[in-house]
């Protein structure tokens, strides 16, 4: 099938006629069991969009005239489908979905890594109760968001997980943590990262001048570049390696997981891994019409690329999942916020759309106004829990639950009014993600879920979700403005950098 083809089938699709949500509810009695999908104790509900039988059939057109089943495939068995940097995309592998090879080695390497957690439980590295780990995007994002989604309750360690470059976030940190006391986690697939290494490398004098004797001792790698880590002092036996095909932001479930392993105990993490594993088992095996990854990618695609809409707005309404937004925002915008395919032709269509978002109900009471009544269109996807995180009396947590319900309720419904000001034009779509408890099997499925429902934008795209190109260029010229000076830049940036240093 040529691009004609595929750009026929999107036609077809933004064709469709645009029918309001209350009239696609009475058109479809039977839309809750189509598009409403419970899997791994997570119930997935796209009621609330305007997905209907028609459009769905031909989103399963264009993902069949894409390849979406073949490159599935390609994925979970190890083919080199990062092209632009011939790479396979093996995080699967991590919870022992992909290639035997690669299942193996991430078996192995995961082995390490609870033998070195056993090691310190023991007091191996010397009496821990402090870990302060030093990365950033996927080398933070995760780890960050497994502790405090999880590890509220946990006491075995006090993890601070420091990413900017900025010296207030570290100083922060050693302000609150006992130097002698504290474990070193310095998380870099490349071990390159400019951020990460002059935090590492302030944190390891700060261990000196704390009084620690031996301070690389006091050092943990989490690496796919293990000879960069040893140039950088860390003694092998202390090098937690993963492989070069798991992606920075699909790198939790690797050695990167480690401070979350250690702060919430092995057990607990292997549980997280059963629970992606299961939901990459449900995007594998469950024919499109039912698969949530899919049916969320088609909500996705049907507001950015043929509804114009340019953001799509994530509310967690639990405390626990207040990281889940930012976690969202590398792994969907840094995957799909491109402008080419995966063989470098220029994509006529919006591509990922800017994701953002917070925690309910804070958010009701400062953003929700312009989703409400604005004049944009965004896509609203709400994230709840039915058991609470605490052990408060229940009417806190029935009043969170019954905010989010009555958000999409009155997103969809609307309200007509005779003052202008007070109406609510309604017919404005929602997702609702329902977990049934906030546990390390759910929080792994719900991810995997976010992942697989990225492949399959990207797929529906033609573009190469792992890939990151777009962040190279500022890199670069950070690096040329410390090394080489200002000459060669505008007159504004020599401006400020004559402003900023003289
Ligand atoms: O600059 C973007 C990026 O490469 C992300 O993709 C990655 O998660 C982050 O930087 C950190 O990279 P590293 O783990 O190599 O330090």
């Amino acid at each position: 099938m040529g691009m004609s083809d595929v750009d026929g089938i999107w036609g077809g699709i933004a064709d469709t006629a645009a029918r309001s949500l209350t009239d696609l509810f009475t058109a479809e009695p039977d839309r809750l069991s189509r598009f409403v999908i419970d899997e791994g104790g997570i119930r997935f509900d796209f009621s609330k969009t305007h997905l209907d039988a028609d459009i769905v059939g031909r989103f399963a057109t264009l993902a069949e005239a894409m390849g979406l089943a073949q490159k599935r495939d390609d994925l979970f068995s190890g083919k080199r489908i990062n092209v632009t940097e011939d790479r396979a995309v093996e995080h699967s592998a991590e919870r022992g979905q992909g290639a035997p090879e690669s299942v193996a080695r991430a078996r192995a390497f995961h082995a390490r890594m609870r033998a070195l957690i056993d090691a310190i439980e023991a007091d191996a590295l010397g009496p821990i109760r402090h870990v302060l780990h030093v990365g950033i995007g996927g080398s933070a994002l995760g780890p960050d968001l497994l502790i405090d989604a999880l590890g509220r309750e946990a006491d075995r360690y006090d993890v601070a997980v420091v990413s900017n470059v900025d010296g207030a976030a570290l100083d922060e940190v050693f302000k609150r943590f006992d130097p002698t006391a504290t474990l070193l986690v310095v998380a870099s697939k490349t071990f390159t990262t400019t951020e990460t290494m002059l935090n590492a490398a302030s944190a390891l004098a700060w261990l000196e001048q704390g009084g620690v004797e031996d301070p690389y001792g006091r050092v943990i790698a989490l690496t796919a570049s293990p000879e960069k880590a040893v140039e950088w002092g860390v003694d092998e036996t202390r090098i937690l390696p993963f492989a070069e095909s798991v992606g920075g932001r699909y790198s939790l479930w690797s050695s990167i997981g480690f401070p979350a392993a250690l702060a919430l105990g092995w057990d607990a993490f292997e549980e997280l891994l059963e629970g992606a594993a299961a939901m990459d088992r449900h995007f594998r095996l469950t024919p499109i019409e039912r698969n949530a990854p899919a049916i969320a990618a088609f909500v996705d695609l049907y507001y950015a690329a043929i509804r114009g809409a340019e953001t799509r707005g994530v509310f967690a309404y639990d405390e626990r999942l207040r990281l889940l937004p930012s976690y969202l925002q590398q792994l969907e915008m840094e995957s799909n916020g491109k402008q080419v395919t995966a063989d470098g032709q220029s994509i006529h269509r919006p591509t990922a759309p800017i994701t953002w978002g917070g925690v309910g109900t804070d958010a009701q009471h400062a953003v929700f106004q312009l989703l409400h009544q604005g004049t944009h269109l965004v896509p609203v996807e709400f994230i709840a829990a039915i058991e609470p995180g605490h052990v408060l009396d229940e009417g806190h947590h029935r009043q969170l639950l019954i905010n989010a319900f009555a958000q999409g309720a009155a997103l969809m419904a609307g309200k007509a009014s005779e003052d202008p000001a007070r109406a609510y034009p309604g017919n404005r779509p929602s997702t609702t993600i329902l977990l049934d408890r906030v546990d390390p099997t759910r929080l792994g499925a719900l991810l995997a879920f976010y992942e697989h429902r990225v492949f399959v934008n990207g797929v529906l795209l033609g573009l190469n979700s792992y890939d990151q190109f777009g962040v190279e260029l500022g890199k670069a010229i950070a690096k040329s403005i410390e090394n080489e000076g200002t000459d060669r830049f505008d007159p504004s940036t020599r401006a400020l950098i004559e402003r900023a240093f003289g």
